[in-house]
C-alpha cells in the first residue's frame, strides 16, 4: 500500500463478460492467485474477487472483479454486475467466431446501458492455442479501434499478458 503526500489509492470496480468457456473465471485465477485450472467449472450466477496492484511508486489500484456467468441462462443477471462498473473487460476465445459476436454484443449492450465513460477493454482469450485460432488479431484490433476500446490478446494457460492486462487499464483509468 502506498502512502506519503503523493500517495493515490484507487479503486475500481471492474466486470469480466462473455461467452461461457472463453476462459473469464481463468483469467482472474491467474491475475488473483497465479495458478491456472484445466478443469475450470462453469460460473454460476456471479463470482467477486479483489486485487491490488501497485502502478508507480506512489499508488496502487485495488480491482473489485466481478467474474460473471457467461451461459445463455445467466443473461438476464449481468446488468446486476455492470451497474456502476468503472471497467468492463469482454473476452473472447480466439479459436471461437461465435465467441467474438458474443462480445459484440456485450460492447453494443454496455454502450447502451453500461455506466457512462465506462473504460472497456476487449480481450481474445486463448492465445496459446494458435493452431486452432479462428478470429484474426486484426479483427480484434479493428473491433476494438472502432469501439474506442482496448485490446489484448491472452492467455490464462500460459499467463501471457494477464498482468499486462490489468496494468494497460489501471494506466487508463480517469
Ligand atoms: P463461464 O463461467 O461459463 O462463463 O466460463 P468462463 O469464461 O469462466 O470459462 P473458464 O475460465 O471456466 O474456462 C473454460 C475452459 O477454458 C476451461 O477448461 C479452461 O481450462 C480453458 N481455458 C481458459 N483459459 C484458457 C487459455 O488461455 N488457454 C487454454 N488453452 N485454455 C483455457
Ligand atoms: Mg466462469
Amino acid at each position: 500500500n502506498s502512502e506519503g503526500p503523493d500517495a493515490k489509492n484507487l479503486r475500481v470496480k471492474l466486470v469480466l463478460l462473455g461467452d461461457s468457456g472463453v476462459g473469464k473465471s481463468c483469467i482472474v485465477l491467474r491475475f488473483v492467485r497465479g495458478q491456472f485450472d484445466p478443469t475450470s467449472k462453469v460460473t454460476v450466477g456471479a463470482s467477486f474477487l479483489s486485487q491490488t496492484i501497485a502502478l508507480q511508486e506512489s499508488t496502487t489500484v485495488k480491482f473489485e472483479i466481478w467474474d460473471t456467468a457467461g451461459q445463455e441462462r445467466y443473461a438476464a443477471l449481468a446488468p446486476l454486475y455492470y451497474r456502476g462498473a468503472g471497467v468492463a473487460v469482454i473476452v473472447y476465445d480466439i479459436t471461437s467466431p461465435e465467441s467474438f459476436a458474443k462480445a459484440q454484443y456485450w460492447v453494443k449492450e454496455l454502450q447502451k446501458h453500461g455506466s457512462p465513460g465506462i473504460l472497456m477493454a476487449l480481450v481474445g482469450n486463448k492465445a496459446d492455442l494458435q493452431e486452432k485460432r479462428e478470429v484474426q488479431v486484426q479483427d480484434g484490433i479493428d473491433y476494438a479501434e472502432k469501439n474506442g476500446m482496448f485490446f489484448i490478446e491472452t492467455s490464462a494457460k500460459t499467463a501471457d499478458n494477464i498482468n499486462q492486462l490489468f496494468e494497460e487499464i489501471a494506466k487508463r483509468l480517469p
